[in-house]
């Protein structure tokens, strides 16, 4: 029989190997690899061209309800239409628990917020932000086992913040579950006492954001985070590492023998405090996200720890706002003090061509690096390998084809809904030429093809990073 599609001559990279093969594509998922494969309904010839792995956005913000008048500028829609056309097939944004409020009715609201909206496929990661003795006992023992493997918790925020004690009972949980849970590092009691110094001397503009949360703010926290790790010895995964103090502590950790999961994200590659301003112009609002980005000494401190292997995934933390709205970044049309910009870049469409150019194709990082980086690890840390992150018989069609070709980054050519990108500008070496997501063409380089609602909620499963916990006497 014919395939639906074949993608001939492709030099395919996974995580761990590169190597040439036809993919033989049949219901979205690849049926065949291999040379000479038979024919396919449709054919595309990669030869010359990398196929990688779609990636996986394991960080991003979507849709998410904010105290008003601020609202995020993509649904599930534009979000994951943006998404494809960065080369990210699948998407993992939060459902995020007000107080008070049950944690199985956010994920209940949040399905209605991605029913019918989604071009590719979607899970979700909680956010805890008020553990009652309901939501460990019975809510997130309930919803784990329905898909929800990951959860993410905060230590600073006032709306979600969590004290020690709280954190420790919901790693307790995760333990006893099998759910992986992801933490916001940053010392929260700091940040208020740094701010209220900062406001009281007049210093308001959006840069003195960056000044209201050091390096020295996300160290301590992280440290504070291994140790109740370690405690209740459970892994955790650190959310957007942005800096050298913060690395310092993981390679720390895992030097030690603990299990430490890190994520850094494209802010902290290519961004720096100066893109907060360098005066007190209001322009910095767009690059207020937290932790801030740093400086050039600690991009490059990011740069070899993702060389290295210190960190586990990169992801974009896209938290859409646009600049010039009252729901974005001039709440109420506002010039505001910086404690109440809204926090967070846009970055989904971005993260993966910004990795690809400027990690595999300038030689700081490998082309299997780069996969698992943006694809396999993700798969493996929320249960969804090897369906999702690797090419492989067996696994979705979810795929890229690299252009080698110089892009310069313009908001206009991008496909998300807020009106700038931090990287206007940037001259990259690479572009995705084409996206597949389960075996449909859903970008191919100029055009995108709609599939909305034909994106599918994906169960997760416990993560499978490390071995499966089992007692010595289960073993025996
Ligand atoms: O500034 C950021 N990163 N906003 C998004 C929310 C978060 O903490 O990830
Ligand atoms: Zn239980
Ligand atoms: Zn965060
Ligand atoms: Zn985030």
């Amino acid at each position: 029989h014919a395939f639906e599609l074949v993608i001939r001559n492709a030099l395919v990279a996974t995580a761990s190997d590169t190597f040439m093969s036809d993919i033989g594509i049949n219901n979205g998922v690849i049926e065949q690899m291999g040379r000479r494969l038979g024919p396919g309904r449709r054919e595309i010839d990669a030869a010359g061209r990398t196929v990688t792995p779609g990636g996986i956005d394991s960080h991003c913000h979507l849709d998410q309800p904010m105290a008003p008048p601020t609202k995020m500028a993509d649904d599930f829609d534009t979000g994951t239409r943006a998404a494809a056309c960065g080369g990210t097939t699948m998407v993992i944004p939060f459902a995020c628990q007000f107080k008070g409020q049950s944690l199985k009715a956010a994920v209940a609201d949040y399905h209605q917020r991605a029913n019918g909206k989604a071009h590719v496929d979607y899970a979700f990661h909680l956010i805890v932000s008020d553990p009652t003795p309901e939501v460990l006992n019975n809510e997130l023992p309930e919803l784990i086992a329905q898909g929800y493997s990951s959860f993410k918790i905060y230590m600073t925020y006032d709306d979600l913040k969590l004290n020690d004690g709280e954190i420790l009972s919901i790693l307790d949980c995760a333990k006893q579950h099998n759910a992986l849970v992801m933490v916001h590092a940053e010392n929260s009691d700091c940040i208020e006492w740094l701010t209220r110094k900062l406001e009281a001397a007049g210093k308001t503009a959006p840069r003195f954001h960056a000044q209201s949360r050091p390096m020295l703010v996300e160290r301590e926290a992280t440290h504070r985070a291994i140790a109740l790790s370690e405690l209740i010895d459970v892994p955790i995964l650190l959310v957007h590492i942005s800096g050298r103090e913060a690395v310092e502590q993981i390679r720390w950790a895992r030097g030690h023998g603990l299990n430490i999961f890190a994520e850094t994200c494209p802010q902290y590659l290519f961004l720096t405090a100066d893109d907060l301003g360098i005066d007190d112009s209001y322009l910095g609002a767009k690059c207020v996200c937290s932790p801030p980005p740093r400086d050039k000494g600690n991009q490059s401190v990011i740069w070899d720890a993702l060389a290295e292997g210190l960190f586990t995934v990169f992801s974009s933390d896209h938290a859409p706002f646009k600049y010039d709205s009252p729901q974005g970044k001039k709440p109420d049309g506002k010039e505001v003090d910086f404690k109440y910009i809204p926090n967070g870049i846009p970055g989904i469409e971005t993260r993966m061509p910004l990795l690809y150019s400027e990690g595999v194709l300038k030689g700081r990082i490998t082309l299997n690096k780069f996969v698992e980086l943006t694809s396999t690890n993700a798969a493996k840390a929320y249960g969804v390998h090897p369906r999702k992150g690797t090419i492989a018989i067996g696994a979705d069609a979810d795929l890229v084809i690299w252009d080698h070709k110089p892009v310069e980054i313009k908001n206009s050519m991008l496909h998300h809904e807020p009106d700038y990108t931090p990287y206007e500008g940037m001259e990259l070496l690479a572009w995705p030429g084409i996206t597949i997501s389960a075996g449909e063409v859903v970008w191919d380089g100029t055009n995108f093809y709609p599939r909305k609602g034909q994106g599918r909620f994906i169960q997760c499963d416990a993560p499978t990073l490390l071995p499966r916990r089992v007692t010595a006497s289960q073993r025996d």
